[in-house]
């Protein structure tokens, strides 16, 4: 198969995070920080230490507040409903994913915030600064289009406004992080959502990585393996947002995606341009395909073939020449509505570094035939 969907989920990983996530899976079955045994005493020591190398590669300056989740939408979700109180006032954007907009749009529906929505158009700085009022708690951005590819290139400047007007910063890293560095402190972002399992290279998962200024209340409520007696949630952090058993072989093995993605983030990401270039400059020479995307490091190419629904092509080349792409929606309504590709939705390849342009060509190839046949 050519697997161009790693946007959904990255489909290759280094050799060091199978090693380590199987070495886990056979020598490590444990529950860390709950017992007094050397396996659980190791496996704990092995969950700090990859806390340890998440807080230094985002440089949140806190690795007690690298908190381990399901995935991003947990992390998300955790992040708002732990943070948000009646009345708060929140501005976000139409680059974002359902992950995003549901849980928002759940507190606005439930009289719990007030919610603004702000596009690209004349620059998302300027339209969320418009927003601005003296209920205004957070502001918080998609990184990178899951649809497009594109960079909201605003990031900077948001942080700073939201450090300077006493507003918390949030930041969806689902297609940035492992593409893009992300350094919390410089960009004064207070709360970075990340999936383990797209850009960083490891298997499925997501951490919620906070500043210092944010002082959530609990969310998921249960045990921690301390505080046994005490019936309320233990407030010490990464406790207070971390409860049950964690997933072991994702986080020891997830050292070894941070340790790989550090390493190697300007050559992946200078590949996936590459591709994307590559790929778009050929899709351009199709009279009936639309692009909807620029060059971009998170290897993410949205296209329509004129008469076909994206879904549509994307069965064609599943059935007719393997190639795995994602079409539809992709979760992220506002977008697609900003784009006017309600109706079919849009066919979406996104790369790794793995993927060649052996198989840009045999795309290429496929969509020539599909427009042919
Ligand atoms: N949010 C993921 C995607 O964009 C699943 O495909």
């Amino acid at each position: 198969m050519i697997y161009f969907d790693n946007a959904a989920t990255g489909g290759f990983k280094p050799n060091s995070v199978f090693r380590s996530a199987t070495t886990t899976l056979k020598y490590l079955l444990c529950n860390p920080n709950r017992s007094a045994h050397r396996l659980s005493i190791k496996s704990a020591e092995m969950v700090f230490n990859t806390r340890k190398i998440v807080s230094n590669f985002f440089n949140n300056g806190a690795l007690d507040r690298v908190i381990f989740t399901k995935n991003c939408t947990e992390s998300l979700n955790t992040a708002f409903f732990s943070l948000l109180k009646k009345g708060d006032h929140v501005i976000t954007t139409t680059f974002e994913h359902n992950s995003t907009l549901r849980p928002l749009f759940y507190l606005k529906n439930n009289g719990v915030i007030t919610l603004d929505i702000v596009s690209n158009g004349g620059g998302f700085y300027e339209n969320i600064v418009k927003k601005v009022n003296k209920n205004t708690r957070l502001i918080t951005v998609n990184q990178v289009s899951n649809v497009t590819g594109e960079e909201n290139k605003d990031i900077y400047k948001i942080g700073k406004f939201c450090r300077e007007n006493n507003i918390l910063f949030s930041v969806d890293g689902a297609q940035s992080a492992g593409h893009i560095r992300i350094d919390m402190q410089k960009l004064n972002i207070d709360i970075l959502s990340i999936p383990t399992h797209k850009g960083m290279l490891g298997i499925s998962g997501g951490v919620l990585i906070l500043s210092d200024r944010v002082n959530p209340s609990p969310f998921i409520l249960g045990g921690t393996g301390t505080e046994s007696f005490n019936l309320e949630q233990p407030l010490s952090l990464p406790e207070r947002l971390e409860s049950g058993t964690l997933n072991l072989p994702l986080i020891v093995s997830f050292f070894d995606s941070v340790s790989f993605v550090d390493k190697n983030l300007e050559k992946i990401s200078a590949k996936l341009e590459l591709l994307t270039e590559s790929l778009i400059t050929k899709l351009n020479s199709f009279e009936r395909v639309k692009v909807y995307s620029k060059k971009n490091k998170s290897g993410i190419v949205a296209f329509s073939v004129s008469p076909f629904s994206s879904m549509e092509v994307s069965e064609y080349l599943d059935k007719n020449y393997d190639i795995a792409v994602r079409s539809g929606y992709h979760c992220a309504p506002l977008m697609h509505k900003e784009l006017k590709t309600t109706k079919d939705g849009l066919v979406r390849v996104s790369f790794a570094y793995e993927n060649s342009i052996k198989e840009v060509d045999t795309l290429i190839l496929a969509l020539k035939n599909l427009l042919t046949s």
